[in-house]
């Protein structure tokens, strides 16, 4: 584990701090990461950037959260992985990723040129590879924080995913924050019967923020074939449909935990990450939005920040939670 501080271990964390550049309006502190705006992209909906470079200058965003990444490479599931829904799409693409170390010695590199907070999204199928992944990557230059899916398969308990177990998600981030000096953000599956009593047990083991919510799981039907649509049979399901769901665990969670909690789920505009806002989310991310406007997180932000002068406030942190008050 590396024991220089944050801010001392390069990447984005060092740059703002050293230039001694007093935070603008939009600028929120993730559990120690500082971020000069909200606004960040969601895991797996934005590769490691690459294809998004081309587009536009990542630097602009919050923070760019990358693929789904596995301590080996994973191939992911049969096709077909992606179809569309009312106003949402399903998918089941298995975390098909090249790997721990092809992330370190290809997109890191490449991502360090950005000049963006850089969080790593990993993916683990026992508590001892969540562990050796964030053992790994830890000191890497360039590398902000590290967001812990818990939405995954324990092959030691027959498959159960540890996001549903509050003490199968206690050891998972435990383990995470024992490899790592890092900001440790835990992400939530919304299958849960409790979220708070999950996000509780993240933050007991060492989250110092909570990202949520992954994908709901659900099955579309092809009525020719009599067949289910996606290879895996079932997928998550992602986009506007479930924003509303979202927003209330975002409400609930935020309200539980007193660690940061960045929300998303059918985010594409300025006024669906405020309602995430007032409901207590201190960042957002935007995810399926990309796929039909990859340039929505800019627009996000543009709103946040035409927001922030209309309604005259110094600062975005003065609204979270604000749906909240009496
Ligand atoms: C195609 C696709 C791939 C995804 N892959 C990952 C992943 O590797 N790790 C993860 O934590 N979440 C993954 N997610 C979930 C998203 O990061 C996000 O939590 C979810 O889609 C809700 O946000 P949205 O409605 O803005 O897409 C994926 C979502 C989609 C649509």
């Amino acid at each position: 584990m590396s024991e220089k501080p944050a801010a001392e271990r390069g990447g984005f964390l060092a740059r703002p701090c050293a230039a001694g550049k007093r935070p603008g309006p939009l600028a929120v502190d993730i559990g120690g990461l500082m971020l000069k705006n909200p606004v960040m992209t969601a895991s797996g909906t934005f590769g490691y950037g690459r294809e998004y470079a081309g587009l536009f200058d990542l630097s602009s965003l919050g923070a760019v959260v990358v693929k789904g990444t596995t301590l080996k490479p994973r191939d992911g599931n049969r096709p077909p992985r992606v179809v569309e829904t009312p106003s949402g799409m399903l998918n089941a693409i298995g975390l098909q990723n090249p790997g721990t170390e092809a992330f370190l010695a290809t997109e890191l590199p490449f991502l360090r040129e950005q000049n963006v907070p850089v969080i790593l999204n990993i993916a683990g199928m026992t508590v001892g590879e969540y562990e050796e992944i964030a053992r790994r990557v830890d000191g890497a230059e360039g590398l902000s924080a590290i967001e812990v899916n818990i939405s995954c398969p324990n092959t030691d308990a027959g498959g159960m995913t540890f996001g549903v177990s509050a003490r199968l998600s206690e050891q998972v981030i435990a383990g995470v924050r024992r490899a790592t000096s890092l900001p440790v953000i835990a992400k939530l599956s919304p299958n849960v019967t409790s979220i708070t009593e999950i996000a509780r047990a993240c933050v007991n083991g060492g989250a110092d923020a909570i990202s949520l919510i992954n994908t709901l799981v659900g099955i579309v039907i092809d009525l020719k074939k009599r067949r289910p649509v996606l290879g895996n049979v079932t997928g998550g399901l992602s986009g506007p449909a479930i924003r509303p769901v979202a927003v209330r665990m975002t409400w609930e969670v935020s309200s539980a935990v007193d660690v940061p909690v960045i929300g998303m789920g059918g985010i594409s505009s300025a006024e669906d990450a405020l309602e995430f806002i007032m409901a207590g989310a201190t960042a957002v991310q935007v995810g399926s939005a990309m796929f039909a406007d990859p340039l929505a997180p800019l627009e996000v932000i543009k709103g946040l920040e035409r927001y922030v002068r209309d309604e005259g406030l110094a600062s975005i942190r003065e609204i979270v939670g604000a749906a909240k008050r009496k």
